[in-house]
This record gives structure tokens, C-alpha cells and sequence, in this order.
């Protein structure tokens, strides 16, 4: 664990999971390996240096980063399918300093380099020449009811995160930005003002649902990737959640069956098995509004 100011939420007997902070938002503590202090992962990231082909896969957590992180990768690889653990074929950025993480290693790793994250647009590494060479950053965003419902299951599934927390708890907290990421909002829409960037292209998980070939084609135009018609309808098929599920392993925590998972559900929808009139209310009023005006909409059930 890391030896570094340890922030967990309490409420009575309730914890919630265990985290750190770093460039002033908070990522769960096991990103660090226990030898760094978080001013190192600050300083990685702040230095960590771009190149134009890289393509960075960004989201606020449980918002359907698996899901793309895998169709660009059969974007790359023409509709093949990998049996290696999704975490091995994209570096997860803010883990690159785990020990797990080395056999990717940053500065030999192929091109184009592929990269998930979670940070917010001001945190993401854009290299010092990033005006003269952007890399690319996909953003995929999901209706914060379903994504706070997803994340609450996903860390509640460790075990050894210190939570031990009922979801009226959590809830309270992703509404509160004091779970991992901080606010949901201020993430999203940080992303969202930049969705005209010819570097950056905005996607919904829920579009995803709705049409999920059209979504592929988007984004191997985006990567400049021209597919014949038969490889985007491989790959959508291949990507379906029902598809995806036959490589199950791939998606799997560091590859372990009996870990947290990043198949759950695959739906749309599936807040309203947990909220109560009163916490869509609060959602309502101290998420979504803060939304109002800036365009961004969310659908809530298909
Ligand atoms: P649920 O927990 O609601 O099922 P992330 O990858 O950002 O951690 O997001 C995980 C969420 O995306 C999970 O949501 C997971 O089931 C969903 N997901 C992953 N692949 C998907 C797919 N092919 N289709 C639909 N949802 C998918």
C-alpha cells in the first residue's frame, strides 16, 4: 500500500474503498505499488511526453472504457481478436508505475501506442510539442445513474479495498465527487468543451448501444483507418457485449476469474433497479443540472 496520505470516506461503520490523491483528484490508493509517493506519478504524468500517433482512451470510470479501448484495438488489428488480457495490449496510464504495468514498457511499446485513462482533459499528457502534434484522445461519457451504479458494483467486488459500504453510502459520495475521479460532472464536461477538437472525439456509451456499427465506422475514421464494410461488421458483431463476452478473459482485473469483472451488465437502464425516488432527485438536481446549458444530454433508458 502506498505510503502516502491514505482518503477513505467514512460514515459510522461504513468506509469507503481506500484512494489518494494526485493532481488534486483522488484514484484508488493500489495505483501506487507502495515505493512511490504520489508527487511521482504527478510528475510522470505532468512529464510524460506524446508522439502524434498515440491514442489515448479516456473516460470518468464504468463508463464503457473496456468497450472502446477493445474496438480500437480491432480497428488496429482488422477485426482480429486478442486472447491476451485487455490491460496488456493498452497501458493503463495512471498504473503505469505498478510493477504489473513494466512489461509494457512506455518507450519500446509499438506504434501506435494505445492508452487508457481516467483523467480529466487539463490532467491528460499532451507532450510539450502537442501544438505542432497532437495525438488523438477518443472520450466515451455514460448517464452518470448508470455509471455510478456500475462503479459502485465494480469496487464492491474487491474485497480488499476497504469498502465496506451499502450503495445509499456510495451514491452519496459519486454525487459528493469524494469517490474516485472526483466530480462526475466537472469530468465530463471538461471533455465535452473540447469535443470539437480535430483531436478529440466525443463519444456516448449509450450511442454505442443504439448503433454500435456506426460508432465503429466513426471511429476508425477518426483514426484514419480505412475498413473494408465486411471488418466494421466483424468487429461490431465482435463487440457487441454478447461477442465480447466469449473472450471473457480478456476483461478480466489483472486476468483473474475470481476479481473484479469489466462485463457486468452491458446495459442501459439498470440505475433504476437501485435508485429511490429521493436519490433520482438529489441526481437530478446536484448532478444533471450542473449540465444545463452546455448541450450535453444523456439518454437514461433505450
Ligand atoms: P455495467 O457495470 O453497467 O454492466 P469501464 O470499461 O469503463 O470500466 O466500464 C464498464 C461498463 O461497461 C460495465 O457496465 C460493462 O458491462 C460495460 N461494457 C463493457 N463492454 C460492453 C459492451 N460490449 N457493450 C455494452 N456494455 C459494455
Amino acid at each position: 500500500m502506498a505510503t502516502c496520505p491514505i482518503i477513505q470516506e467514512r460514515e459510522g461503520e461504513w468506509t469507503s474503498n481506500e484512494m489518494i490523491e494526485v493532481l488534486s483528484f483522488r484514484i484508488p490508493a493500489f495505483f501506487l505499488s507502495g515505493s512511490e509517493s504520489p508527487q511521482v506519478l504527478c510528475d510522470f504524468i505532468t512529464n510524460f511526453q506524446t508522439k502524434p500517433d498515440d491514442v489515448f482512451i479516456v473516460s470518468y470510470p464504468k463508463s464503457g472504457t473496456t468497450w472502446v479501448q477493445e474496438i480500437v484495438w480491432q480497428i488496429y488489428h482488422n477485426g482480429e481478436i486478442s486472447k491476451k488480457v485487455l490491460g496488456d495490449r493498452v497501458l493503463f496510464i495512471e498504473k503505469a508505475l505498478l510493477p504489473e504495468s513494466t512489461h509494457l514498457d512506455i518507450t519500446t511499446m509499438p506504434s501506435p501506442r494505445l492508452f487508457k485513462s481516467h483523467l480529466p482533459y487539463d490532467a491528460i499528457p499532451k507532450g510539450t510539442d502537442d501544438a505542432k502534434t497532437p495525438c488523438k484522445y477518443i472520450y466515451v461519457a455514460r448517464n452518470p445513474k448508470d455509471a455510478a451504479v456500475s462503479s459502485y458494483k465494480f469496487m464492491a467486488s474487491f474485497g480488499t479495498n476497504g469498502m465496506n459500504a451499502p450503495w445509499e453510502f456510495y451514491a452519496k459520495l459519486f454525487i459528493e465527487g469524494k469517490t474516485v475521479y472526483n466530480k462526475w460532472n466537472d469530468h465530463v464536461l471538461s471533455w465535452w468543451k473540447h469535443r470539437h477538437d480535430p483531436n478529440v472525439l466525443f463519444l456516448k456509451y449509450e450511442d454505442l448501444k443504439k448503433d454500435l456499427q456506426s460508432n465503429v465506422r466513426i471511429i476508425s475514421e477518426f483514426l484514419n483507418k480505412s475498413l473494408s464494410e465486411e471488418v466494421i461488421n466483424l468487429i461490431t458483431e465482435q463487440c457487441t457485449f454478447k461477442g465480447m463476452m466469449k473472450n471473457v478473459q480478456s476483461f478480466l482485473l489483472g486476468g483473474k476469474v475470481e476479481g473484479p469483472k469489466f462485463l457486468r451488465k452491458g446495459m442501459v437502464g439498470n440505475w433504476k433497479e437501485h435508485f429511490t425516488p429521493e436519490l433520482d432527485e438529489r441526481f437530478e438536481k446536484e448532478v444533471l443540472e450542473k449540465l444545463k446549458g452546455s448541450g450535453l444530454e444523456f439518454d437514461f433508458e433505450l
